[in-house]
């Protein structure tokens, strides 16, 4: 993966690439954490330095890009995708789990010309699992290709979620209704494991490494979105809003599935949580 490669030690071996052998040294030691836009909103110094080595090497190489990326937008950096080649990035996708060390974090960079997705990677850095896919050649994880879940069914889905950092009480009642929702509907489970990028690949594998069949969330970003976007429409999935209309990377929400049959069933099961938009902010 030759962009990938750009941040490979010598061997270019997958396991050795610079920003998860920094995230899987920081995962075990004290971290400096702060908050954002709420008091569940993580930030620690190893963002920063994840999403500065990124964005470094990628302007090295590609001087004229644009780059939209976590840390930077949460420091006042516009976000507002132009037609220009833009790197949409998160650092460390799953930063609660990080400062708790509970092994579920990624890295995702995803790349849009003409405000279209291009390409997208994912890196799971305790798994050492490289996804990646881009438009029109497929998504692969670690060189093996992907394919969604072709589940149709809402009553034989495993179903994945994020609380996203808002906890009013408003918030969570409209939260835990979309769960119960589909609780009612008879999916087989709702699981939130604490990494947006992490549960958007979870339509894409194949059945017996363990996948999940559908994915929604209302508070994620266009960083959460972008890569894994790519990557399961690559596979044969369906990334849409969660009214049923095309995905609009900036709105904030999202509802991705194998089928558009299990799209249309959880997006119809859903009630707005409102987030607001990434470019108004
Ligand atoms: C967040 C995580 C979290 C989800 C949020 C994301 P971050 O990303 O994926 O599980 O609920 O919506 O923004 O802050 O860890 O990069």
């Amino acid at each position: 993966w030759v962009i990938w490669g750009q941040f490979s030690l010598p061997q270019g071996q997958v396991e050795s690439c610079l920003p998860a052998r920094i995230i899987r040294k920081a995962l075990t030691e004290e971290k400096r954490v702060s908050t954002k836009t709420s008091a569940v909103d993580l930030v620690t110094e190893t963002d920063h330095l994840v999403e500065n080595l990124i964005i470094s090497e990628l302007r090295k190489r590609f001087p004229s890009h644009r780059f939209i990326a976590e840390e930077a937008t949460a420091s006042g950096a516009k976000c507002v995708l132009t037609p220009s080649p833009t790197w949409i990035i998160d650092p460390i996708d799953g930063t609660c789990n990080f400062v708790h060390r509970f092994p579920t974090v990624a890295v995702s960079i995803g790349f849009a010309v003409h405000q279209e997705l291009e390409f997208g990677v994912i890196y799971h850095c305790t798994e050492e699992r490289l996804y990646t896919g881009q438009r029109g050649r497929g998504a692969f994880c670690n060189g093996q290709q992907l394919r969604v879940s072709r589940e149709t069914d809402l009553s034989k889905a495993l179903v994945l979620t994020e609380i996203g950092p808002k906890r009013d009480p408003a918030t969570l009642r409209l939260f835990l209704s979309n769960m119960e929702r589909l609780l009612h509907a008879k999916a087989h489970g709702v699981r939130v494991i604490g990494s947006s990028t992490r549960c958007s690949p979870g339509p894409l594998a194949p059945r017996a490494s363990g996948p999940a069949d559908a994915y929604y969330q209302f508070g994620l970003h266009c960083w959460d979105l972008a890569a894994a976007t790519v990557i399961i429409r690559e596979a044969g999935g369906i990334v849409m809003d969660t009214s049923g209309g095309p995905l609009d990377l900036m709105s904030c929400r999202v509802v991705a599935a194998g089928t558009r049959e299990m799209a249309m069933l959880i997006a119809q099961a859903l009630q707005t949580i409102d987030y607001g938009r990434d470019d108004e902010n």
